[in-house]
């Protein structure tokens, strides 16, 4: 068995898999179609890039690997992604019950699509044991993020699999803050992994993509067949971008935590900052549980500041280095506020009861020199 590394870099791009010229690194396969020699069965099997494309089959392979699934399928966002898995296990009179921390996205199609399928759904505080017999009967999913995006919350894979698993309801896990370098909840009882892969799994925030990786075979079934039937599909050359990006993970992800862990030192010892979320911190609430599932705590810290909104606004916007921008996860270190950015659809209501007020503060820490981002830091912290 290979280790991480060496799957990240090899799996999927084996020299000769397609063509036999003995490439080391895959090809970008634009052509839409594929000519055959029989009307009634493709040559070399692939027919139509929607329903399978080489370069994709290769990231598939490669982004299943790192989850030590025999499944991936690749979508043409992390939503494209999601919406596949709803639509794909769910049916009109089931019920999902959902993490109450969400990317706002993912909130906002609970919300506003799943409705008019006659899906319904529940946010709840996941951190606390799930039971059984807590579960509405039409219950067919339990969705969660762990870390969850914005608060950094954990929820214990293990303990909610276990607890669904009793009542036959599918556990599917967003992946997309740890990744499968520092976490892997189909060894923790999960069904599904979902990944937005324009995270950290791409890393240089220039290809926007989706995963949903399964080692069940029906479950892959019934993905597979509506990744074509729906059409949300991966370019070749985003597959390309992301295949290209995943080789160098495992030294990303070392050097973000790296970072992560001395900004959260320093900002836990700074006066100007009130209230600092970061699971690899001991007085984090649930550190025990990151600790018991995670090898490492990755890259995002949220925080609040002791000043006003004006104030949280002025220093993020007199941030040199780190810019105010949307997503995460890229080498460059981003800082936006969710209750006006990433999370502002949700309502003002459920974002508030929830703690995404506008004085909260996401830090996606990039993999520059941890020396200037908390210069940078001081220096915007000084002027709040
Ligand atoms: C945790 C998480 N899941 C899913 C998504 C959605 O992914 P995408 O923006 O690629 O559609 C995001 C986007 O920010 C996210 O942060």
């Amino acid at each position: 068995m290979m280790n991480f590394s060496t799957r990240s870099i090899h799996i999927g791009e084996e020299p000769d898999t397609v063509n036999g010229i003995g490439e080391v690194v895959s090809s970008i396969y634009l052509s839409t179609t594929f000519a055959r020699k029989d009307a009634e069965k493709p040559t070399k099997g692939y027919e139509y890039t929607r329903s399978g494309n080489p370069t994709r089959l290769a990231l598939e392979n490669k982004i299943a690997s790192l989850e030590n699934a025999k499944y991936g399928l690749m979508f043409s966002s992390g939503l494209a992604a999601e919406t596949t898995l709803f639509l794909s296990l769910l049916k009109t009179g089931d019920h999902i019950i959902a993490s109450d921390d969400l990317y706002g996205g993912t909130e906002r199609l609970f919300r506003t699509v799943l409705p008019g399928f006659g899906i319904t759904y529940e946010l709840r505080d996941l951190t606390v044991p799930l039971l059984p017999e807590s579960m509405p009967e039409n219950t067919r999913m339990i969705y969660f993020e762990t870390p969850s995006n914005p608060l950094l919350r954990i929820i214990d894979i293990e303990r909610t699999s276990g607890a669904a698993k009793k009542n036959g309801v599918i556990v599917a896990v967003d992946n997309t803050f740890a990744t499968p370098y520092f976490q892997n909840p189909l060894q923790l009882g999960a069904d599904v992994v979902v990944h937005s892969t324009t995270k950290y799994i791409n890393g240089h925030s220039d290809s926007l993509g989706g995963t949903l990786i399964t080692s069940n075979p029906d479950l892959f079934k019934k993905l597979k067949f509506n990744q074509n039937a729906m059409g949300a599909v991966m370019s070749p050359f985003d597959s390309y971008l992301t295949m290209r990006g995943i080789k160098t993970l495992a030294v990303r992800m070392k050097e973000h935590e790296r970072n992560a862990k001395e900004i959260a030192s320093y900002l836990k010892d700074s006066k100007k900052v009130r209230k600092i979320y970061y699971p690899g911190l001991e007085e984090h609430e649930n550190h025990h549980v990151a600790r018991k599932q995670m090898r490492g705590y990755g890259g995002m810290i949220s925080f609040r500041l002791n000043t006003d909104n004006d104030g949280v606004k002025r220093f993020v916007r007199s941030l040199k280095y780190i810019s105010l921008a949307e997503s995460l996860g890229g080498v460059e270190s981003l800082i936006e506020i969710p209750s006006l950015m990433t999370h502002s659809g949700i309502p003002r209501e459920t974002r508030e009861r929830n703690g995404i007020t506008d004085d909260l503060i996401r830090l996606s820490v990039g993999i520059e020199d941890a020396e200037d981002l908390i210069e940078d830091i001081s220096i915007a912290l000084e002027k709040t």
